[in-house]
C-alpha cells in the first residue's frame, strides 16, 4: 500500500506559517511520517523539516523560529523513496537554496532523472525522487525565468503521478503548483489564494475553490490564480464553492472523528437519499448523464473498488441483481486491470471510492473507458479524479470523511447504488412502480433505524470491556451478511490490529470452522425472520460453533428468539428487509472496533501503516 501525501500553499496578506501549519493539521487524518515548510523571506527561503509528526514539527519552530513571511509551503510525507528520516522529509531544496519543492505520487523516471543530474554533478541530500525535481526545477529557471513556465518545462520530463508545488526565493509574492494524478485544488480568498490536496485544508478561510485538470500547472498570487496545460496553453477554470462548513472537519465534542463519523449516519444516508425521488416514490437521478438507451442495453455491470468500498459493492450486487436482473460482477481493482476483464460498450461500470482519488480504482475506470465501457462513479468527494474521468456521478453525500476507516460513507455508498440498482429496474422495467416505491419506502426508513440503533449501543461498550484481550475474532454472514462480515472484519484489523477474519457462513464447514476453540468470539449476522429461508441456516451455524465452544455475538431482528437462545451476547436490530439489514448491522461492529481500539489506547483516527487515500498503486 502507498499513500497520499498532505500538501498546503499560501501566499497572501497574512503570516504563513499558522495557515500552512493548521491546513497541515486538517490533513494529518491522510497518514504521514514526517512533515515540513518552507517559507519565503527577503534573505532567501527557510525551511525546518523534521521525521515524525507534526508536534516535532512544531517543537522545532519553537526552538527555531521562523522569520515572519506572506507565503509559503508545508508538507505531510508517508514514505515512499527513502525513509521517514529529517532529510528525506520535504521541502526540498536545489543545490544553492533558490527553489523549494513539495510533492505528492511517485516519480517513476526518478532514477534515471537523478544519474543523470549526479553525472552532471549535482549532489543529492536525500533518496527521495522529489529532490530531482528540485535541481531540475532550478536547471529549467535559467532557460525559462518565469515559475510556471519552468515548472511546465520540468513537468514534461517526469513520469508518474505527482502534484507538485514549488516556491522560487527570486520570485517573490507567487507559488506554482502541478497536478497529474494526485489531488490539488485551489481555494480562492480575499488577497490570499491557497493550493491544497484537500479542501479540508483550508475551509476555515475560503469556501470558494477552483478544480485542477489533469497535467495541468497553477501559478498563484496573492490577487491572481492562472491555469495552463503542461503545454502551457490556457486551461478552463471550474470555481465551486464548497458546501461542506468547518464544523463538518471538526471533531464535535467526540474524542475521535471515526466516532463521531458513525454516528453521523443517519444524516450521511438521508442526505444521500435527498432529491433522488419523487413523491410518487419514483427514482429521478437527473445527475446520471447517460443516454437511456444505453441504460437500457446495458448487459452486464461491473463494479470496481477497493477495502471498504469494495465491501460496499459486494452487497449493492444482491440488490441490482435481484431488481434488475442483469448480471453483475464486483472486482477489487486493483485485480480487475491485470487481468483482461471481459468489458464491452455495452458493460455499465461502476467505480465506487469515497476520496474519488483512490488510483487502483482510478486505474480500472481508465481501463473500463478504453473498452469503450460507460462508466459511472460513486464518489463522496466533489470534484476528485474518479467523478471527473466517468460519464457520470452519483454523489455520496456523507460529508467529509476524516477517519481513515470508512464508516458513515460505506453506508451511504450501499444507499447510491441501491439508488442506482431501483432506477435501473425502473428504466428497464423490471420491478413495477408500485414496487418500487414500496422498496424507495422501507429504504427511507433507514436513517431512522439507524439513528434507534446509535441511541442504544451502551451493550458494546461492556462488550468491548469483555473482549479487549482476545487476539482473534470472526464474524460470519450468509447472503448480504457475508459482506457485513467481511466489513466488520476489516474494521478491527485496522483499527485495533487484531487478528479478524470474516467468512460465508455456509462456508465455515469447508475449512474455517477448524480455526474455532473454547473461548473464540463469533459475531454473526443473522438474517431477517420470516419467510426469509437463510435465517434458520444461519441459526444452524450458530449452533455449529457455539457446540465447540466459540463465545457467539449475534446481531439479529429484536424479535429473534430463535437467534437469541443461541446468544452469548445479543445485539439486537431493528425490523428491515435483508436487503436493507446491511445498513444497520454494520453499526455496531463499526462501533465495536472503534471501542475496542480506544480501551487499548490507539490511535483510532490514524491507525499505523494507514493512509486515508491511497493515491499510488
Ligand atoms: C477502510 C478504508 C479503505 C478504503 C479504500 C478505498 O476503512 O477506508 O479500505 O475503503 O482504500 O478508498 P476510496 O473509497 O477512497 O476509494
Amino acid at each position: 500500500m502507498a499513500p497520499v501525501c498532505g500538501i498546503v500553499g499560501y501566499v497572501g496578506a497574512r503570516q504563513a506559517q499558522p495557515i500552512i501549519i493548521g491546513g497541515l493539521k486538517r490533513m494529518e487524518y491522510r497518514g504521514y511520517d514526517s512533515a515540513g515548510i518552507a517559507l519565503w523571506t527577503p534573505d532567501g527561503l527557510e525551511t525546518r523539516k523534521r521525521a515524525g509528526k507534526l508536534v516535532r514539527l512544531e517543537a522545532e519552530l519553537a526552538d527555531r523560529p521562523l522569520p515572519e513571511s506572506r507565503q509559503g509551503i508545508g508538507h505531510t510525507r508517508w514514505a515512499t523513496h527513502g525513509g521517514p528520516t529529517d532529510q528525506n522529509a520535504h521541502p526540498h531544496l536545489s543545490g544553492d537554496g533558490r527553489v523549494a519543492v513539495v510533492h505528492n505520487g511517485i516519480i517513476e523516471n526518478a532514477a534515471i532523472l537523478r544519474r543523470e543530474l549526479e553525472a552532471e554533478g549535482v549532489v543529492f541530500r536525500s533518496q527521495t525522487d522529489t529532490e530531482a525535481v528540485a535541481h531540475l526545477l532550478r536547471r529549467a529557471l535559467d532557460q525559462e525565468p518565469g515559475l510556471a513556465a519552468a515548472l511546465r518545462a520540468v513537468c514534461r520530463r517526469l513520469e508518474g503521478t505527482f502534484t507538485l508545488v514549488v516556491l522560487d526565493a527570486a520570485q517573490p509574492g507567487r507559488i506554482a503548483a502541478a497536478r497529474r494524478s494526485s489531488p490539488l485544488v485551489v481555494g480562492v480568498g480575499q488577497d490570499e489564494n491557497f493550493l491544497a490536496s484537500d479542501v479540508a485544508s483550508f475551509i476555515e478561510h475560503t469556501r470558494h475553490a477552483i478544480e485542477l485538470g489533469q497535467d495541468q500547472v497553477v501559478e498563484i498570487t496573492a490577487d491572481t490564480v492562472t491555469v495552463t496545460t503542461f503545454d502551457g496553453d490556457p486551461a478552463p477554470v471550474k470555481p465551486y464553492d464548497i458546501e461542506w462548513d468547518l464544523a463538518a472537519a471538526e471533531k464535535g465534542g467526540f474524542d475521535w472523528f471515526m466516532r463521531k463519523e458513525i454516528f453521523e449516519q443517519p444524516q450521511a444516508a438521508s442526505d444521500t437519499l435527498l432529491g433522488r425521488i419523487d413523491q410518487s416514490g419514483r427514482l429521478c437521478l437527473d445527475e446520471l448523464r447517460i443516454d437511456r438507451a444505453q441504460l437500457r442495453a446495458a448487459d452486464k455491470i461491473v463494479i470496481v473498488a477497493c477495502g471498504t468500498a469494495y465491501h460496499a459493492g459486494l452487497i449493492a450486487k444482491y440488490a441490482i441483481e435481484h431488481w434488475t436482473r442483469v448480471p453483475c460482477e464486483v472486482e477489487l481493482a486493483s485485480e480487475f486491470r491485470y487481468r483482461d476483464p471481459i468489458v464491452t460498450p455495452t458493460t455499465l461500470v461502476v467505480a465506487i471510492s469515497q476520496s474519488g482519488e483512490t488510483m487502483d480504482t482510478l486505474m480500472a475506470l481508465r481501463h473500463a473507458r478504453e473498452q469503450h465501457a460507460q462508466v459511472v462513479a460513486i464518489c463522496n468527494t466533489n470534484g476528485a479524479t474518479i467523478p471527473r474521468e466517468s460519464d457520470a456521478v452519483i454523489y455520496t453525500h456523507a460529508g467529509p470523511e476524516i477517519g481513515v476507516a470508512s464508516t458513515k460513507c460505506f453506508t451511504a455508498q450501499i444507499i447510491a447504488c441501491y439508488l442506482l440498482g431501483l432506477f435501473l429496474a425502473q428504466e428497464r422495467g423490471t420491478k413495477f412502480g408500485d414496487e418500487i416505491a414500496e422498496l424507495v419506502a422501507d429504504l427511507t426508513a433507514v436513517p431512522a433505524q439507524m439513528a434507534a440503533l446509535l441511541a442504544d449501543l451502551g451493550p458494546i461498550d461492556a462488550l468491548a470491556q469483555e473482549l479487549v484481550g482476545v487476539e482473534s475474532v470472526l464474524f460470519i454472514g450468509r447472503h448480504v451478511g457475508y459482506p457485513v462480515a467481511l466489513e466488520g472484519a476489516l474494521k478491527l484489523k485496522e483499527i485495533s490490529y487484531l487478528h479478524a477474519e470474516g467468512f460465508a457462513a455456509g462456508e465455515l464447514k469447508h475449512g474455517p470452522i477448524a480455526l474455532v476453540e473454547p473461548g473464540l468470539p463469533v459475531f454473526v449476522v443473522v438474517p431477517p425472520t420470516g419467510r426469509d429461508h437463510l435465517h434458520d441456516k444461519v441459526v444452524s451455524n450458530i449452533q455449529e460453533i457455539r457446540a465447540r465452544g466459540a463465545k457467539t455475538i449475534v446481531l439479529a431482528e429484536r424479535n429473534d428468539a430463535e437467534a437469541w437462545a443461541q446468544a452469548d451476547h445479543a445485539i439486537p436490530l431493528p425490523l428491515a428487509p435483508t436487503l436493507f439489514q446491511p445498513l444497520l448491522a454494520i453499526i455496531p461492529l463499526q462501533y465495536f472496533s472503534c471501542q475496542m481500539a480506544t480501551l487499548k489506547g490507539l490511535d483510532v483516527d490514524q491507525p499505523r501503516n494507514l493512509a486515508k487515500s491511497v493515491t499510488v498503486e
